[in-house]
């Protein structure tokens, strides 16, 4: 069980070949590192790495928008608290951006990604038919709607700049 916090910060270049690795083993259809790059380099991408190469988030903030494209933890750190970290880390530089909501694609058999965006307030918008292959299954989009800050919010708890996100979530939740 993951006791120390897991920390999260912003992927260098030089991470890009360990994140190629991650993705690898956690998808059927990886991104290389060089997809990565271009992602990395392309307007509003964010990608986010833990401090040990365990886990990553790619997605994509153009305010007051956001996207979650993928979160990769490493199989033998799962259940650990990397998904949420990760996650939370990304929606705590959404807010920072001005993001209102926030989209993303998942596999309706995905159970445990399902849990996890269930659990940081994701809920189901649509459903996409057959939008996936290898195996061929269909999308849930789902949206989580982001706290408006001009409407009476003071301050953010955010440990990091819009854009650059530089952030440490407690791994435990209570
Ligand atoms: C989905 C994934 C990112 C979750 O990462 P993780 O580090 O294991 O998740 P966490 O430990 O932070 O779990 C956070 C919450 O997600 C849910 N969850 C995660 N894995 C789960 C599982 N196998 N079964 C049920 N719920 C699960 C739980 O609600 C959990 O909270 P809890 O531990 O308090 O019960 C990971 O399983 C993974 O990399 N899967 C392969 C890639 C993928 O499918 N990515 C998502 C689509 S892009």
């Amino acid at each position: 069980m993951q006791t120390e916090p897991v920390r999260v910060r912003q992927a260098a270049a030089e991470d890009l070949v360990r994140i190629a690795a991650l993705e690898a083993l956690c998808f059927s259809d990886p991104w290389s590192e060089r997809a990565l790059g271009s992602h990395r380099e392309s307007a509003g991408a964010i990608l986010l790495l833990t401090e040990d190469f365990a886990g990553a988030l790619t997605g994509r903030i153009l305010a007051p928008e956001m996207e979650i494209e993928r979160v990769a933890v490493h199989p033998a750190r799962r259940r650990r608290g990397y998904g949420d970290a990760l996650l939370r880390a990304a929606l705590d530089a959404g807010r920072r951006a001005g993001v209102l909501r926030v989209f993303l694609e998942v596999r309706a058999g995905n159970l445990p990604a399902l849990a996890l965006y269930r659990k940081n307030g994701f809920r189901l918008l649509s459903r996409r038919r057959d939008y996936y292959r290898d195996p061929r299954e269909d999308a849930l989009v789902l949206v989580c709607d982001l706290p408006d800050p001009s409407a009476g919010r003071t301050g953010s708890a955010g440990p990091a700049e819009a854009g650059a996100p530089e952030a440490r979530a407690a791994a435990q939740d209570p």
